[in-house]
């Protein structure tokens, strides 16, 4: 997708009179100018140290759960993330900055992008993670065999850090096939703004397209049984045989998912140091799983999960 390819339709605009030309909504001219500015904020990794804390006090919190009842995660999980985003992110930097840019320097610009960081950032990556921690519990071999990528490389002895969560493969396939299955941001708009053909139709420019992630997500001639949850969609042989385009949770182009890197990291941080540490379950059902779709899914009875200690440890 190129920027010709990058352009919002008018169907976004009286979102763009209530919550500002932010960089998620604005057209074209102003969208890249946000996103030059904003866009060095969004790899910086020295936010890492307020991640792992903010995670371990959430993770040391889940002990009181251990061998209770059933417990509903949802509403700690997005607080958890909400917090995530908004203590390692330095909005008072990012508002002088866009205030600084000659063009568009307008303090309710730098507002409504820090609004629409918050809002993009924490229900994405905790819907993400509560399908996740579900799926776990449903399938606990998959959730085991996690659980021993994990300890094989950090073991009980010391706190995974930034540069293990990269090297864990089996996460990155089981966590790929959760968004797959799940895809958190069903549907994206565009607009054409020069006359395109796609599988043999043209359209003309000016059209707006709802264009549904969830429907690549779950084309059988992509993914056999879609839905059925498997991780082995992700081995890499089988991703081999994918055509580009055919895994795109986080858009793709230059107008994708700005805080991609951060997502990824928060979600794996979090999965590393909760795995570690115990043991999901659940009495729901994959069946039972009810989508309720917004501009971010989720599952209408939110996370209920109980919790076993891990108990593991290789020197006894
Ligand atoms: C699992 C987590 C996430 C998913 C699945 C996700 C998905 C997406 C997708 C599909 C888009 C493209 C939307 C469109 O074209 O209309 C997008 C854009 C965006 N995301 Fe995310 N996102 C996630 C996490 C985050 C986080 C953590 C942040 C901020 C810290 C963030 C900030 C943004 C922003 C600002 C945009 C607009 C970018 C632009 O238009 O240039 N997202 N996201």
């Amino acid at each position: 997708m190129s920027n010709k390819n990058s352009e919002k339709p008018e169907i976004v605009s009286s979102f763009r009179e209530f919550f500002g030309n932010n960089i998620a909504l604005a057209p074209v001219d102003v969208w890249s100018k946000s996103r030059k500015v904003m866009q060095p904020y969004f790899t910086n990794k020295q936010r890492y140290k307020i991640i792992t804390q903010l995670i371990n006090q959430y993770v040391d919190d889940l002990e009181k759960h251990v061998d209770g009842p059933q417990v509903n995660l949802a509403e700690s999980l997005r607080s958890l993330f909400f917090s995530i985003i908004t203590k390692s992110f330095p909005f008072r930097y990012l508002a002088t900055l866009i205030q600084d840019d000659k063009n568009q320097g307008r303090d309710d610009l730098a507002f409504s992008n820090a609004l629409v960081t918050i809002a993009a950032g924490d229900d994405t990556t905790s819907a993400t993670t509560v399908f996740f921690l579900l799926t776990m519990a449903m399938f606990p071999e998959i959730q085991d065999k996690l659980y021993e990528e994990i300890y094989d490389l950090c073991g009980d002895d010391r706190e995974p850090e930034i540069s293990d969560i990269q090297k864990l493969p089996y996460l990155d396939q089981v966590l790929k096939e959760i968004q797959r299955r799940f895809t958190t941001l069903p549907i994206i708009f565009r607009k054409i703004t020069e006359d395109a053909k796609i599988n043999d139709v043209i359209y003309p420019a000016g059209t707006a397209l709802l264009l549904s992630l969830a429907n690549v997500h779950l084309d059988p001639a992509l993914y056999p049984n879609p839905y059925q949850f498997n991780p082995d969609n992700f081995s890499p042989e089988n991703v081999a045989n994918r055509p580009k385009g055919s895994f795109v949770p986080f858009s793709a182009g230059p107008r994708n998912c700005i805080g991609m890197q951060i997502a990824l990291v928060v979600m794996k941080q979090f999965i590393v140091s909760s795995l570690r540490s115990f043991s999901f379950h659940t009495t729901l059902k994959m069946e039972d799983i009810d989508l309720k779709i917004g501009f971010v899914s989720h599952n209408k009875s939110g996370c209920p999960v109980s919790l076993r200690k891990r108990k593991k440890n290789r020197l006894l």
